[in-house]
């Protein structure tokens, strides 16, 4: 598709299904991170609502602010240049009116320097992500588990199991998508109801816990890497394990501290011995 820096647009992203090209996407919170992941070729990167549990240590998603959103949005920004940079919209900018939902999403692309921002599934949302599409913003929809909601909608878990909810959520897809979304996330659905709604959308669908059957797949970073540890779904692949190294390499700093083995020469700056000499003569004796 495109040269390893050439930056990832909207209309690559679509133009990945077309070419049968699976899509990567991972979520960052700040400079360093995004940097990595950057660097790493992720097409796209998110600066998604699990910053609450994450990085915030709540519960769950549902008191992440509008402010906090952009301030870790603009940390990620600074990281990334080459990869879709998306703004998750937190649950207050989805349950006020319509407008709201478009200033709050014009506040991602012009204040944090998003490309896109992503909404999860709500009743009237599909007018709403209309109202910002037509207002020039790309969208990414969100179906089956939508955590903003999920404490409400019974708690984590898959969605979609039987025939009744599962048609459900394919004509919730459906409606993100002939509202405009360029690409849509399906969280904890079945292999079956992701390859239903892949095959039937035109723009690419995004799979967590819900299959091989979808256009890409993304994971939480923090779960990917091991570094969250307060529960790990099953659909997650630990690539590394972190939060092992980060204990392993503080102990070893705490025990040269203690020892008197840190820091050491190399890391030590002296006066000149003509200065210290200077020094001690203008000191009280
Ligand atoms: O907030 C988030 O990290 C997400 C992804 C899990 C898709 O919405």
């Amino acid at each position: 598709m495109q040269s390893q820096r050439e930056r990832i647009t909207v209309e690559a992203i679509r133009n990945s299904k077309r070419a049968g090209r699976k899509l990567v996407m991972l979520t960052a919170y700040d400079y360093t991170f995004a940097k990595l992941l950057d660097e790493s070729e992720v097409d796209m990167v998110l600066v998604g609502d699990s910053l609450g549990m994450v990085v915030m240590g709540q519960a769950d998603t549902t008191a992440v602010t509008l402010d906090a959103m952009l301030h870790h949005a603009q940390a990620a920004r600074r990281g990334v240049t080459r990869a879709l940079l998306i703004g998750d919209l937190p649950y207050p900018s989805l349950h006020g009116s319509g407008a709201d939902l478009v200033s709050d999403s014009r506040l991602f692309v012009e204040r944090a320097g998003c490309e896109a921002v992503k909404v999860e599934w709500a009743d009237g949302i599909p007018e709403k992500v209309e109202a910002a599409v037509a207002s020039g913003i790309a969208v990414m929809g969100h179906v089956g588990l939508t955590p903003q909601t999920a404490a409400a909608e019974g708690g984590f878990g898959m969605r979609g199991k039987d025939a009744a909810s599962a048609e459900r959520i394919f004509h919730q897809a459906q409606a993100l998508a002939n509202a405009g979304c360029f690409a849509i996330v399906l969280e904890c659905v079945p292999d079956e109801l992701a390859e239903l709604i892949t095959s039937s959308l035109s723009v690419p669908t995004i799979g967590i816990g819900s299959g091989p059957n979808c256009d890409g797949q993304v994971l939480v970073s923090y779960d990917l890497l091991g570094l969250y540890e307060r529960f790990t779904p099953r659909f997650v692949e630990r690539y590394a394990r972190l939060a092992d190294s980060v204990r392993e390499a503080v102990k070893r700093f705490g025990a040269d501290v203690r020892q008197g083995q840190f820091p050491a020469e190399k890391h030590t700056v002296h006066l000149e011995p003509a200065e210290l000499a200077r020094l001690k003569s203008r000191l009280p004796a």
